[in-house]
């Protein structure tokens, strides 16, 4: 790790940390079940065979995580609204309290609507959750929307698209493959009517959270290069297209449920930023007669591409490349592909699991993607903030508390917290910064 300072970001950069309800609340009992709830009971689905029920138990100690935000020192706090929980007595009371301990702790709220935790009653495959979204989403704005300035509709799509609904990795554990098509198009389109929904409750700023992984061909053979284009066409542009051109990618628009053309006005309604999750780029090869995987992605056989290892860098604990300038690449990439029509990009999360308390690791990582980021600043990007994944260790999905990415540890049998290298390191940071 260079010992040169971090270069300056531009003044009013928004510096800020990422939770999401399901990962950190707990308190399962004061809420409906979560289609999380319904796959984390099937035996093998997640690695420690551990649930959420109690997680961080952050419904209960959001306070002395507030404290530990405002020690931080940062700008704004990601997290999000759990849509069980709303639909439970006293659920928005609990918002209601949260935002209130953020904004007098001076740090901005930044809400997301959904981070993949569906109430069990409802199905992305079916076209009316969309509606039922805007819905909720007018709720939660009517009731927050004097204290919340920024919103983020929904958390990765892509993710939730492919791991939960194509793959069954995740919840609700289906095995789609190209059928999961349908899932991605509704949760667009609840975006849109959401967005709509907040514009109308007074929101001014709203944005996406959406997984960006510059997708690199396993070799130059034209079938591993046509393999890697059809995988970045899926993982990428099938979610960015919609929402910044009005159209889905050619090669994907025909295997979408009907008439597409009306929802398309919606999906595209104009954004005030574009959110970013960034972990690692994707090596993709032509197909293999056998399943392959790469960072917790099984692909099976039968799939018109394969997944690689991506050889030559370090790796975190979860196995994933470390690759601090695919930051810069998915950012500039997104600049050269979209011009005017992408808003100032933040990137909503950008963060990697290690373990232990003096993380060196986890510190090298962030400062490494930090330097790309402000490169790509400095060539003319215009990214406007930066949230670390996350405050928190977690229940970290299908690899339930195993894996760590927090700046603040979590003893999950006492639920202490204790501040690692990383938080102290972050926190030097943002001061140097100011
Ligand atoms: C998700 C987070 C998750 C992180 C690390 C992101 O895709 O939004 O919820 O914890 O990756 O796996």
């Amino acid at each position: 790790m260079t010992t040169d300072p971090m270069p300056r970001f531009p003044a009013g950069f928004l510096w800020g940390v990422s939770t999401s309800a399901h990962q950190i609340e707990g308190a399962a009992e004061k809420r409906e079940r979560s289609v999380w709830d319904a796959f984390t009971d099937r035996p093998g689905r997640v690695a420690d065979g551990s649930t959420a029920a109690v997680a961080c138990d952050h419904y209960h100690r959001y306070r002395e995580d507030v404290a530990l935000l405002a020690g931080l020192g940062v700008d704004a706090y990601r997290f999000s609204v759990s849509w069980p929980r709303v639909n439970s007595p006293g659920g928005l009371d609990f918002y209601d309290r949260l935002v209130d301990e953020v904004c007098t702790a001076g740090v901005r709220p930044v809400p997301t609507l959904f981070h993949w935790d569906l109430p069990v009653t409802l199905d992305w495959r079916i076209r009316d959750t969309a509606f039922r979204f805007a819905e909720y989403a007018a709720r939660v704005a009517d009731r927050l929307g004097d204290r919340v300035p920024s919103w983020i509709t929904l958390n990765e799509p892509a993710e939730h698209t492919l791991l939960g609904h194509a793959l069954g990795v995740h919840a609700p554990g289906e095995e789609l493959l190209f059928d999961a098509l349908p899932v991605a198009h509704h949760q667009l389109l609840a975006h849109g009517l959401a967005v709509r929904a907040l514009r109308a409750a007074g929101a001014r700023d709203i944005g996406i959270a959406n997984s960006h992984t510059p997708v690199r061909a396993a070799s130059d053979a034209p079938a591993d290069r046509e393999a890697a284009d059809f995988y970045d066409l899926l993982l990428n542009r099938l979610f960015a297209d919609p929402l910044l051109t009005g159209r889905y990618p050619r090669g994907v628009a025909e295997l979408m449920p009907g008439d597409v053309a009306a929802d398309l006005a919606v999906i595209a309604e104009p954004l005030d930023f574009y959110g970013v999750n960034y972990y690692a780029p994707t090596s993709v090869g032509a197909p293999t007669d056998a399943p392959s995987d790469a960072g917790g992605v099984p692909v099976p056989a039968g799939l018109p591409f394969s997944v690689r290892q991506i050889e030559g860098y370090p790796v975190t604990d979860f196995g994933w490349p470390v690759v601090p300038g695919g930051l810069a690449e998915v950012v500039t990439g997104l600049r050269d592909s979209y011009g005017d029509r992408l808003p100032p990009v933040l990137i909503t999360e950008n963060g990697c699991s290690y373990p232990g308390l003096d993380d060196q690791d986890r510190i090298a990582f962030l400062d490494a993607h930090l330097r790309a980021l402000h490169g790509a600043v400095a060539g003319g990007v215009d990214v406007r903030g930066y949230f670390v994944w996350s405050l928190l260790d977690n229940f970290e999905w299908a690899a339930g508390y195993a894996r760590r990415f927090g700046l603040v540890h979590v003893d999950f049998a006492t639920l202490t917290r204790t501040p690692k290298a990383s938080y102290h390191w972050f926190r030097e940071l943002l001061k140097a910064q100011r």
